[in-house]
């Protein structure tokens, strides 16, 4: 048996949500840049539940499901309380709160696909609340309830900072969440369809997948980016900072990719909005530094920038904590991880590969006083 390392290059599944063609992102055909473009978040989940974009109906109906099931139940805001929550990452909390959320639907264990609609439902609606709901708590604030007249992204930045958003911060903010929203099988999009191949439920594989976003080769990056350029401070450092880094071998958060090459299609849109935000903040040094930085580093290393290089400074630009980042890319795409959670529902079998064995040869056991 040979192995490959990572898994690098392995086709683990067949699926028809998203694909990565000759460095094209898709989901269910479209053009990543053409949803970014064009649709709302909204839109982008119906079209990964349901393959085919909604109709108006469907699409206010979408709505309105997912504002009616934002509230959760005051258990799970008690849990905040339960422990240092300043003391904890928001990745660690947000994991066991959707843990805990399982506890509270009596549906949980439900495997119909009736059941499981629900519960993409209930996730993909409460999740937005436990995240802004922790960002409050931990400030000493209450959380905030949903308003009906706003979307998704709109309600998102509001329920976190208890003012309604300006129009042109909710376009970022919806656009950042359909960019993240599915990509193929990356790491914690993988490990939501083994839990689930199980046959275990949907609440355990989102929570799995949550922790493995969490780590800064996945989705932390984006926090590592921003504390990055909090270092390095300003445009005149970045080339002596990235250059010392790579001295020491030490990685780039926000560069490089496993399957991307010429470079990630996300990022453009996510630098645009950057450049936008930063300038409207008056804070344009976070745009300009990530520049310099892009600069120096690909030409020593020809890596290009990923999703999280530049998500950094336009979360950072909309006033967010630099550690709910990764919380946010849970937010937008725990809407794949329920897509591939059905589908693997729909068509399963176990995900059980092989190790090549390294180990040892054969051993005869020796009693404890004889070792
Ligand atoms: N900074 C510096 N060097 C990097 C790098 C980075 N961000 N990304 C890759 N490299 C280098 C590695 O050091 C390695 O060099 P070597 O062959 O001389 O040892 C080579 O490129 C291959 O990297 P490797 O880590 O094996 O690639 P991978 O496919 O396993 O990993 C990532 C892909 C994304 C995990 C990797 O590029 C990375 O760690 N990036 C930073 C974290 C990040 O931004 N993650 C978010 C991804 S969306």
């Amino acid at each position: 048996m040979t192995s490959t390392k990572g898994l690098e290059g392995v086709v683990a599944t067949q699926s028809a949500i998203s694909s990565i063609i000759d460095d094209t992102l898709t989901y269910v055909g479209y053009d990543i840049d053409d949803l970014a473009n064009n649709a709302s978040f909204e839109e982008v989940i119906y079209l990964l539940w349901h393959q085919r974009l909604p109709k108006e109906d469907e699409l206010a109906e979408l709505k309105q499901q997912l504002i009616a099931h934002m509230p959760v139940p005051q258990e799970v805001y008690d849990h905040f309380k339960m422990y240092p929550i300043d003391k904890v990452h928001p990745m660690s909390a947000l994991r066991t709160a959707v843990s805990l959320l399982g506890l509270y639907d009596e549906k949980s264990e439900d495997m119909s696909d009736e059941a499981n609609y629900e519960k993409a439902i209930k996730i993909q609606a409460k999740i937005v609340t436990l995240v802004t709901a922790f960002g409050r708590i931990r400030k000493g604030l209450e959380p905030v309830a949903p308003k009906a007249e706003l979307g998704y992204a709109a309600n998102f930045l509001y329920m976190l900072s208890g003012t309604e958003p300006d129009a042109i911060e909710v376009e970022a903010f919806d656009k950042a969440l359909v960019l993240h929203a599915d990509h193929e099988l990356n790491a914690s999009t993988f490990t939501a369809r083994v839990c689930v191949a199980t046959l275990s439920d949907m609440y355990s594989g989102v929570t799995a997948a949550i922790g493995a976003l969490k780590g800064p080769l996945h989705g932390g990056a984006n926090e590592q980016v921003m504390k990055m350029l909090a270092e390095v401070g300003s445009v005149d450092n970045a080339e002596a900072y990235i250059k010392d880094k790579l001295a020491n071998k030490e990685k780039i958060m926000g560069f490089g990719h496993r399957v991307y090459r010429k470079g990630d299609p996300r990022a453009k849109h996510l630098r645009e909005m950057s450049k936008k935000l930063t300038a409207l903040r008056g804070e344009e040094k976070w745009y300009e530094m990530s520049v310099k930085i892009e600069e120096v580093f690909t030409a020593e290393k020809n890596l290009p920038p990923n999703v999280d290089f530049y998500s950094a400074s336009v979360y950072h630009s909309l006033g967010i904590d630099h550690d709910l980042f990764t919380p946010i890319f849970a937010v937008s795409r725990v809407s794949g991880w329920i897509a591939h959670i059905r589908e693997q529902y729909a068509n399963n079998r176990l995900i059980r590969p092989r190790a090549d064995y390294t180990g040892p040869g054969m051993q005869k056991y020796v009693p404890i006083n004889e070792r």
